[in-house]
């Protein structure tokens, strides 16, 4: 297994131009797009379409009008402002994600890193969601589908590293070194996994994902600051979610 880490969203535009075939890339997103993306399909979600534009997402709603719109701008729910027409169902929170409103539903779906970041992945062999909500059985998926390459992508904040995307794909580069001794762990990898240990040792119950741009960020907005504690619990799902061909996330079991 060789593993490899894109660190920053600058990165992503050189997938573009690489074979993914036989790669398996995974994107983070842990504030907040992947976590509610596992949360929704965790509470009974039947698919996520996860577009780029406000405008497509807008779209698409109007030709499905059964399906939920999904997303944020600066952080916060798209309204009637932004799409001059219709508001959002739900916005980019996990906690918005609950039975009661996802259940059996398609959601399409746009933030900002999160869904270019599954976007830039298209081509690759399976693509995967990830975030500590899943970790656990992340991890256990990657080593039972026997992956070959395993391509962590961390979605970032804007064009820049966000620190949360980082620690969990070192949280995964640990767990799959683990599994795997002989695996070969890239440079990338390697810092990714050193941030995970640093971050670690000082705090050893929870990933210190408040401590970045995104997670200050979202502690200072009212209403929003819940989602870090809530995108730091690790583990607590048996859930993957991956996207098809057609470019629409669904649950995925292994084995
Ligand atoms: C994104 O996709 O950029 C993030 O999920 C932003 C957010 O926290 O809403």
């Amino acid at each position: 297994m060789k593993i490899e880490v894109l660190l920053t969203p600058g990165e992503q535009a050189g997938l573009r131009n690489r074979d993914l075939s036989g790669t398996t890339c995974v994107v983070f997103d842990v504030l907040r797009a992947t976590s509610t993306m596992l949360e929704g399909f965790a509470n009974g979600a039947e698919a996520i379409v996860p577009v780029c534009e406000i405008e497509e997402a807008v779209k698409l709603g109007e030709a499905n009008p059964d399906w939920l719109l999904a997303g944020e701008r600066d952080g916060v729910r798209i309204t009637k402002e932004l799409t001059g027409s219709a508001d959002f169902n739900l916005g980019n929170s996990p906690r918005e994600f609950c039975p009661e409103v996802v259940k059996g539903k398609t959601i399409v779906m746009t933030t900002t890193n999160g869904t270019r970041a599954l976007k830039a992945c298209e081509g690759a062999d399976r693509i995967l969601v990830g975030a500590f909500l899943n970790l656990d059985a992340l991890i256990a998926g990657l080593v039972e589908s026997e992956a070959q390459h395993v391509l962590l992508v961390c979605a970032g904040t804007g064009e820049d590293c966000a620190s949360e995307d980082v620690l969990c794909a070192g949280a995964v580069v640990e767990g799959l070194a683990e599994r795997s001794p002989s695996a070969a762990v890239s440079d990338s990898a390697l810092v990714a996994r050193a941030c995970y240990r640093d971050g670690r040792s000082e705090a050893a119950e929870e990933p210190r994902i408040a401590h970045g741009t995104n997670g200050r960020r979202l502690e200072g907005v009212p209403g929003l600051a819940p989602d870090v504690a809530f995108c730091s619990q690790t583990s607590v799902m048996n859930v993957n979610a991956g996207m098809d061909a057609e470019g629409i996330v669904r649950r995925v079991n292994f084995g």
